[in-house]
């Protein structure tokens, strides 16, 4: 018998209609309704050490994706915005890998900019994500595949449950172009201390790379770009900004949608594999 839960995430996911956005505007009208049934800002951020743990079940994946997905979506989609042309020579086939990948959101904004764009049907998208949680990647698989088939897209996903110590990039496919993403990670210090094994497999990654890190700008995520921009020394051009992000979301701690505004980091990196 499927909890309440999981019925939620399956009614979400079925009312994504046009985008990210719906399955995030629904997730925000259950837990606005069903505070009580619902975790506390304190609960959830206690035992997740502020959502760098992996999630043990979908009563966190709800709460996670209320307080975080659309911040963490926008960033990624402003990074695009800001670096990657993808109108011009489309590919045939596009390789994305979302590094901690959680729920998918990082792809699921790159789904939805290439939706934008126009140019959704014109790549067979490859997708592998690589997160600990079981209960994430189930999602995370979930809804990319169900995003996809609402743009019409072909996309085929590839699941790793590990950490990036233990992450294998299995790259053996036609893909010419990969998107690396690294959304929301980079300040986690076992995703930092496994960044040097992990930037030698991106550079043998044959074809054109691009990498999109996103993060707030804080300490942990400072000491994090900064490995990553040591560890890629190789990257032949680097966008490295901080934007004032300013839009509207739901606050878990005020129970109400409100004008937000905080700094994120954002890091685009691209080279040509050996
Ligand atoms: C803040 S969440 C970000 C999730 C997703 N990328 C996003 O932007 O919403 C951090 C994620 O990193 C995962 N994680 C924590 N340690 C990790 C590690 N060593 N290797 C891979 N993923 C890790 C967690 O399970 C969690 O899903």
């Amino acid at each position: 018998m499927p909890t309440p839960f999981q019925l939620q995430i399956d009614t979400a996911c079925e009312s994504m209609t046009a985008g990210f956005f719906d399955y995030y505007q629904n997730m925000v009208s259950y837990f606005h309704h069903n505070a009580a049934q619902n975790l506390s800002y304190s609960a959830f951020s206690n035992r997740t050490n502020r959502a760098t743990n992996a999630l043990i079940s979908e009563k966190e994946a709800i709460f996670y994706i209320v307080a975080y997905g659309w911040q963490h979506h926008q960033s990624m989609q402003h990074l695009l915005a800001e670096t990657i042309d993808v109108t011009s020579d489309v590919p045939e086939y596009l390789r994305v890998i979302d590094y901690g990948c959680g729920q998918g959101v990082a792809t699921l904004a790159f789904i939805d900019y290439l939706a934008q764009k126009g140019v959704a049907q014109q790549s067979a998208l490859e997708v592998h994500l690589i997160e600990p949680s079981k209960v994430s990647l189930d999602i995370a698989k979930r809804l990319i595949e169900r995003l996809a088939d609402v743009y019409g897209m072909q996309v085929s996903v590839h699941c790793q449950q590990c950490t990036l110590d233990d992450a294998v990039l299995q790259l053996d496919s036609e893909c010419r172009e990969t998107f690396h993403l690294l959304s929301n990670v980079i300040d986690i210090e076992t995703v930092q201390n496994a960044l040097p094994n992990l930037a030698k497999q991106m550079q043998s990654c044959t074809g054109k790379n691009f990498l999109l890190a996103t993060c707030p700008k804080y300490l942990q995520a400072q000491a994090g770009f900064h490995i990553l921009r040591q560890e890629m020394d190789f990257a032949e051009n680097c966008h490295d900004e901080c934007w004032e992000m300013t839009y509207q979301m739901y606050r878990v701690t005020q129970a109400s949608w409100n004008e937000y505004t905080s700094t994120q980091r954002m890091l685009m990196m691209e080279w040509t594999g050996l």
